[in-house]
């Protein structure tokens, strides 16, 4: 059998499937009642629930009536154990300084910043907005947050000023944490310029509170601009935790969607909590020996989960890296997991790719041995970087952990579990759906689809870390999630189940691309290019990349009197990344005159994909103007 489909065995020998994976599945559907109250069990309450789900699509409410936070269960628990002197966060700066922070020591730091954000006025319910450098602050900010009631709103720092001035005035965020900058490829980057860009139109903002990473001499307005350090030396250092409704929101992060505006996911306090403790279990198998190290930036939902909540939630050691994977060497990475024994690392399948074209050498220099799991989310893992992933990191030793879920999931949903059992591994699927989560494969009558065949992934019950909403926007959730499979949820997603029931996703159902593991939607970037003076029409998608899974091509249409040009093009690459940020930044921009459409005026972005990369063009009967495909082609083969 060739390798890219040979089934990977449980690692150990002599290990005989026992059944208690899928025990487990079916018991969590059965008695969900039952399944998630011994689990919840584990965690502090300080009213216990007395239902564990109740409600209807699309609305539901995990461990009604119970009261509890999030930060305590993260941080005091472990406090008043022998944990108290363990390492919380181990943080590496990108030009190698370490710190640790003790559970004790961060604790103490989410207090004192818990007191300062009380003391700024924020209240139960308020919203702040986070945009940080990886950097154990950031950390801090989130669990300080959620430990008074108020809820946070990370943006990650690859967004433009626009980019989070949208999010800060969607969520009417009172107060903006920051960084006066950050480090990127050893270059100091200025962040506290793009937060002063950001809030001349952000009106809700009354304070910022700036973290000084860098010591750039900065503008600090008077009345508005705090430094951390300075705030926190005068704070108290206990803030008595604000004990929330399970259904309480913890945060609010942005995702890409089909239109044009970022929509707000919300998340819950309980259900949030219980499911990515859950996960955070089954998946990683974490221990209180391990190092966990996830290398997602803090401005993603992978960050949110695994990075953050889900380590600390176990009392265990996350690790934090703050800069480029490949600075200064390509062995960064490596060393990192060398020097501090990372028992456990999850990144992304793009990381990998680039990681195997630098080849071998940059892994063999490091001893890697401290590895027991790896895990790769945010996108399809080809056979071949799975397999360079398992020989090359894990030493044909290490379970590879492919992790699909979403920013709306909340956390893990399909995965191996070798905190359960390990199954047989099948490179490029992420193999059955966790306990609780009850997933299939349908047509577009809701219909199962038959084994090996594509269909849409559905959910069909509710699951703990489910998303309560879009934030400002309830007619946008049920619309994008539970409209077009009523009673189910939606994922947006093409998957297929093999015939040993295998799931295997097959990316994205709708005008959502992920870019380098980034997430980003075609008509965000379009609105993008449309609000440039010079352009009159644009339509972008998604090219296959062999590193970074997906790249961005946009083919735009001028005004009047505009002239195509490099220069222009230039131009309007720069808008891009002012408008959205850097992770937006298109690979190819073509002019052409007119956009391939159907006659009543829809872009056909699939004959656009089929043109860039060189695939059958299908069905052109609606197609309204020929031309338009005969300019399309044109262009590509011109720019090429
Ligand atoms: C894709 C990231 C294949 C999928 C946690 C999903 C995946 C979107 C996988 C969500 C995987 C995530 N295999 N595709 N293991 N994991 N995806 O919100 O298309 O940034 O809908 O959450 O990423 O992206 P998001």
């Amino acid at each position: 059998m060739a390798e890219e489909t040979k089934t990977v065995l449980p690692l150990a020998k002599g290990v005989v499937p026992t059944g208690k994976l899928h025990e487990m599945r079916k018991r969590a559907l059965e008695d969900p009642e039952g399944f998630w109250s011994e689990i919840a069990s584990e965690l502090y309450w300080k009213k216990g629930w007395d239902k564990v789900v109740e409600g209807e699509p699309p609305y539901f409410k995990w461990f009604v009536g119970g009261k509890t936070n999030l930060a305590y269960n993260a941080l005091d628990r472990h406090v008043k154990t022998w944990r108290k002197n363990k390492a919380a966060i181990i943080w590496e700066g990108e030009p190698g300084e370490t710190r640790v922070l003790t559970y004790y020591q961060l604790w103490k730091e989410v207090n004192k910043f818990a007191n300062v954000l009380r003391d700024l006025g924020v209240k139960k319910g308020d919203r702040v907005t986070i945009y940080m450098p990886m950097v154990p602050e950031a950390a801090i900010a989130m669990l300080a947050t959620v430990r008074i009631g108020a809820i946070h709103s990370v943006v990650f720092s690859g967004f433009s000023a626009k980019g989070l001035a949208e999010r800060i005035n969607d969520a009417q965020a009172k107060v903006v944490i920051t960084a006066d900058g950050m480090y990127r490829r050893g270059k100091k980057l200025n962040l506290k310029e793009i937060v002063d860009k950001a809030l001349q139109e952000t009106p809700s903002v009354e304070s910022v509170v700036v973290y000084n990473r860098l010591g750039l001499d900065i503008n600090m307005e008077e009345g508005r601009d705090y430094w951390w350090n300075d705030l926190m030396e005068g704070a108290e250092t206990y803030a008595e935790p604000e004990w929330v409704e399970s259904e309480h929101p913890s945060f609010i992060l942005y995702t890409s969607g089909t239109t044009g505006k970022p929509k707000g996911i919300i998340h819950d306090t309980a259900g949030y909590m219980v499911g990515v403790y859950a996960t955070m279990k089954w998946v990683f198998d974490i221990k209180d020996e391990d190092i966990h190290w996830c290398t997602a930036d803090v401005g993603w939902i992978t960050g949110h989960s695994y990075v953050v909540y889900g380590p600390l939630l176990h009392g265990a050691t996350t690790l934090m890296y703050e800069g480029a994977p490949d600075y200064p060497k390509p062995d960064r990475w490596w060393s990192i997991i060398e020097k501090y024994g990372v028992s456990i690392f999850c990144t992304a399948p793009t990381a990998i790719r680039m990681f195997m074209r630098y080849g071998e050498k940059w892994v063999e220099r490091h001893d890697l041995s401290s590895l027991r799991i790896l895990g790769s989310v945010g996108e399809p893992i080809n056979p071949e970087a799975w397999w360079w992933y398992f020989k090359h990191i894990g030493k044909e030793k290490c379970p590879i952990v492919d992790t699909w879920w979403q920013t709306e999931t909340g956390h893990i949903m399909i995965s191996p579990a070798p905190g359960i059992e390990l199954v047989p591994l099948k490179p490029g699927s992420a193999t059955f759906p966790l306990p609780g989560v009850d997933a299939d494969v349908v047509d577009d009558n809701g219909n199962p689809v038959p084994p090996n065949t594509r269909g849409y992934l559905v959910i069909k019950k509710p699951w703990p870390g489910m998303l309560h909403g879009v934030w400002g926007d309830p007619e946008r959730y049920k619309r994008t999630y539970w409209s077009k499979f009523p009673g189910w949820y939606f994922t947006g997603d093409y998957a297929m189940k093999d015939e040993d029931g295998y799931f295997w996703i097959l990316g994205r159902a709708d005008d959502v691309i992920k870019v380098a593991g980034h997430r980003l939607g075609t008509m965000e970037i379009e609105s993008a290019f449309v609000a440039h003076p010079a352009v009159a029409e644009a339509a972008v998608v998604g090219k296959p990349h062999p590193v970074k899974g997906e790249s961005i091509v946009a083919f735009i249409v001028l005004k009047e009197g505009q002239q195509p040009s490099d220069e222009l093009r230039e131009e309007l690459r720069k808008w891009i990344r002012e408008t959205i940020g850097p992770v937006a930044t298109p690979d190819e921009i073509h002019f052409v005159t007119k956009l391939p459409k159907t006659r009543s005026g829809k872009i056909m972005r699939r004959v656009l994909r089929a043109v860039i990369s060189g695939k059958e063009l299908g069905d052109l009967s609606t197609l309204e103007d020929e031309a338009s495909v005969e300019e399309v082609k044109r262009a590509v083969a011109q720019l090429r």
